[in-house]
């Protein structure tokens, strides 16, 4: 399906925002149309109070520069307030039970959580009980929000989603399943390139397959080949101990300018970030000509506000 000729509504059917192989390939067009209508009043100083009254937990489990001021920034544009939860400084540090955090949450006046590193077992087990819409803000096997800001970002840079190819080269990490999930459901191709052993998880990949084409290879050159972006990821995430022997494996899969070479001669350099530069990329590429990571960082604002945005409408 092509974005370009697809008429939003402006609505979705989901109550949570768990995972992309949750949202059908319309969904997430309604996310990039909402996102694209925000940014243009952002741009202009035109933000509407599309959040007044609503007060939005961010429950966050770990270190963020990007998630956690994109929302808090962006709630305030729309006339929201937030609370942020530490993970450290609630009971669930000391034991308490998801099931009585989650209904207590909604008791208080939360309108919607926003929850950072947890499991997605502990973000299901969210959802499950809250009342109020649950957003994951990154989990060990997911980063939604940052592949809908990645195919976002992708539409304004190049004019349009369905046959692209994104290579992405290095750790099979969450925010590699994501794109898996959302680039195959845009009709756009994608190409893996990471060491045996760091591979996206089967089951990811199993089910990209069912909507799109979705290379799995330890070659960067067959991967690259013909790519109109190159994604990389840093080679420790969330749960990963600072570990030498994987960051030794996965020393051979640093974007550089060669890698680029292989690519389109139009190829976009893409990082979630925060970037290790010399490890996962080299400083020429992510601060060259080709690189849009900023662009990238700041459509992490525009996605978040249509995700609350959207999930909220539904209950007014
Ligand atoms: N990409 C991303 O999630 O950035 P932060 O870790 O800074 O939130």
């Amino acid at each position: 399906m092509d974005i370009n000729k697809y008429s939003p509504k402006y609505r979705i059917r989901q109550t949570d925002l768990l995972r992309l192989a949750d949202l059908t390939t319309e969904e997430i067009f309604e996310f990039l149309y909402v996102a694209r209508a925000l940014k243009k009043r952002f741009r202009v100083g035109e933000n509407k109070p599309l959040l007044r009254g609503r007060t939005i937990g961010l429950l966050f489990g770990n270190a963020s520069t990007r998630t956690r001021v994109s929302f808090e920034m962006g709630i305030r544009q729309l006339g929201g307030d937030y609370l942020f939860l530490p993970k450290n400084e609630t009971q669930l540090s000391r034991g308490e039970s998801i099931k009585d955090t989650a209904v207590m949450l909604g008791r208080y006046g939360i309108s919607a959580l926003v929850l950072r590193a947890f499991t997605m077992a502990e973000v299901e087990e969210f959802a499950h009980y809250s009342d109020i819409p649950v957003i994951n803000g990154i989990s060990d096997e997911a980063h939604p929000l940052q592949a809908l800001s990645d195919l976002f970002t992708v539409w304004e840079q190049k004019g349009r989603l369905d046959n692209l190819k994104i290579a992405y080269i290095g750790d099979g990490n969450n925010v590699a399943s994501s794109l898996i999930m959302g680039c195959a459901k845009v009709n756009m191709d994608v190409a893996i390139a990471s060491p045996h052993g760091y591979s996206p998880s089967r089951s990811i990949v199993e089910r990209g397959m069912q909507f799109g084409n979705v290379l799995i290879t330890d070659d960067i050159a067959e991967a690259v080949h013909g790519a109109d972006i190159v994604y990389t990821d840093v080679f420790i995430s969330m749960n990963d101990d600072d570990d030498e022997n994987k960051k030794r494996k996965l020393a051979r899969y640093r974007v550089t300018p060669e890698v680029m070479a292989l690519a389109k001669e139009d190829a976009v350099f893409m990082h979630c970030m925060p970037a290790h530069r010399g490890e996962e990329v080299s400083a020429e590429v992510i601060d060259g000509p080709q690189s849009i990571v900023y662009d990238q960082a700041e459509n992490r604002l525009h996605i978040n506000k249509a995700a609350l945005t959207l999930l909220l409408d539904r209950r007014k």
